[in-house]
């Protein structure tokens, strides 16, 4: 098969690149020129575990290459990949579909053959009927057929998602684009991962279900770790028991500081919306996109609570500002919530993070980076794990302790058990819904 893919963000990416591995031929297109002299430098611009490696193996093998000319690409294609972003609007919440648009009009104008118009980037219901006819008012005659292919990618963790899926879905309407999509996918069915074929609504509901189910059950366990902290109970025991229902199942069950991302903020808040237009109101996404701006507030309190209610001159050392580990992500962190209200009550922070300082820093403008957390310690009056990196699993607590002003520590992961903390020297120790 020949691919185009369009758009060469994360999921345009992590996309043609897999696509690439199963041996087929692929073209990813972008308008940044800049990006795509990177890219065909064998350089990758965001942070995801060995996406370099298999780039520049499959780029190596030609079965890859990068382009900013789209019409030249698209010359006997079989289907074309638009991975554009859809960022939540301003001031509505709805998906910006202007680049999708966009780009399915500039596919028309330049296709010369039958080929499937493939929506990869997360769609409100509707959106890929809407991109049929964006393409047939361009150019009346053209052969072609939508597809919905959302995906499903955690980021850190996206080529083994792609590459091991619980289950790839397609939307299409003729049997003509189920083939080719079947096709392509068809290394993956080889080896038993399910492809589940629906039609377009269907499968853009899918995406938006899934995620916000998914947030639902963060959220759900975030209250019950508050819930926890009142009356005394230990949340990561109510997951576990919990968890052992098959019914319920022990994923995403980690209490913490509330989700974040580039996904779950706004495909709830998009849900949301689509509920609403269509006067059916999602009461319980709704309620989960409300109580988890709390989850993070709560964070604040607790920081605030174990500094004694004054944070004036404090220095508190945050360790992790991206969503979560191994990405470079800042994009609805918990952090970004988090830090500037320590800020805005007067304290100094310090920010450590393997990955998330060259796109926190514009984020986060008032705080010092330290690569070092032995470093970013000294005469610290309190350390704040907010994201789980491996880095900050296994610290030296006595180490740490011995450097620190007031040694205090707010562990929003859960990563760290009592005791061990509290034997180490520290004065306190604050984790999410242990009461
Ligand atoms: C998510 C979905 O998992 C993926 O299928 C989708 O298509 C894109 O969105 P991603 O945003 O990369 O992926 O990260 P994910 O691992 O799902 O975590 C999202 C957020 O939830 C993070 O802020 C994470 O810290 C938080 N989370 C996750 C928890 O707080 N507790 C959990 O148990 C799981």
């Amino acid at each position: 098969m020949k691919i185009v893919v369009v758009g060469t963000g994360y999921v345009g990416l992590v996309s043609g690149v897999c696509f690439s591995d199963f041996g087929h031929e692929v073209i990813c297109v972008d308008k940044d020129q800049a990006k795509i002299d990177m890219l065909r430098g064998g350089k990758v611009p965001i942070f995801e575990p060995n996406l370099d490696t298999l780039m520049q193996s499959n780029m190596a093998a030609e079965r890859l290459s990068f382009t900013d000319n789209l019409a030249s690409a698209l010359e006997g294609v079989d289907a074309v990949f638009i991975a554009v972003g859809t960022p939540t609007r301003r001031g509505d919440g709805h998906a910006d579909l202007q680049y999708v648009f966009a780009a399915a009009e500039e596919i028309a104008k330049s296709l010369t053959g039958y080929a499937v118009i493939v929506t990869k980037s997360t769609v409100p219901v509707g959106t890929n009927r809407e991109v049929e006819k964006v393409m047939r008012a361009a150019v009346p005659d053209l052969d072609f057929d939508v597809c919905s292919n959302p995906e499903f990618l955690r980021e850190g963790a996206a080529i083994e998602d792609f590459m091991r899926p619980d289950r790839v879905v397609i939307g299409v309407e003729t049997e003509r684009a189920a083939d080719v999509m079947h096709a392509i996918y068809r290394p993956l069915s080889l080896r038993d991962y399910p492809v589940l074929e629906t039609d377009l609504e269907t499968a853009e509901l899918i995406k938006y279900a899934a995620n916000a189910f998914l947030a639902t059950k963060i959220t759900f366990i975030n209250e019950m770790a508050m819930l926890c902290e009142k009356v005394g109970g230990d949340i990561q025991m109510v997951a576990k028991g919990m968890g052992m229902d098959a019914r319920i199942g022990n994923k995403f069950l980690q209490a913490g500081p509330g989700y974040g991302g580039s996904c779950f903020p706004k495909d709830t808040l998009a849900l949301a919306r689509i509920g609403q237009e269509h006067a059916s109101p999602m009461r319980i996404v709704e309620t989960v996109i409300e109580a988890n701006e709390r989850v993070k507030a709560r964070m604040i309190d607790k920081i605030l609570e174990m500094c004694d209610d004054n944070l004036r001159d404090k220095k508190i050392v945050v360790l992790g500002v991206t969503f979560k580990p191994n990405t470079d992500d800042m994009r609805d962190a918990p952090s970004l919530t988090i830090v500037p209200a320590l800020i805005g009550r007067g304290a100094e922070v310090i920010v450590v993070d393997p990955q998330g300082q060259a796109e926190g820093e514009a984020l986060l403008p008032h705080v010092k980076w330290i690569e070092n957390p032995y470093r970013a310690v000294n005469n610290a009056d309190a350390v704040v794990v907010l994201t789980e990196w491996n880095e900050f699993r296994g610290l030296n607590l006595k180490r740490i302790a011995k450097k620190m002003r007031s040694p205090r520590m707010a562990d929003l992961r859960n990563v760290y058990n009592r005791q061990d903390v509290l034997d180490a020297g520290f004065e306190a120790y604050v984790p999410v819904g242990i009461g």
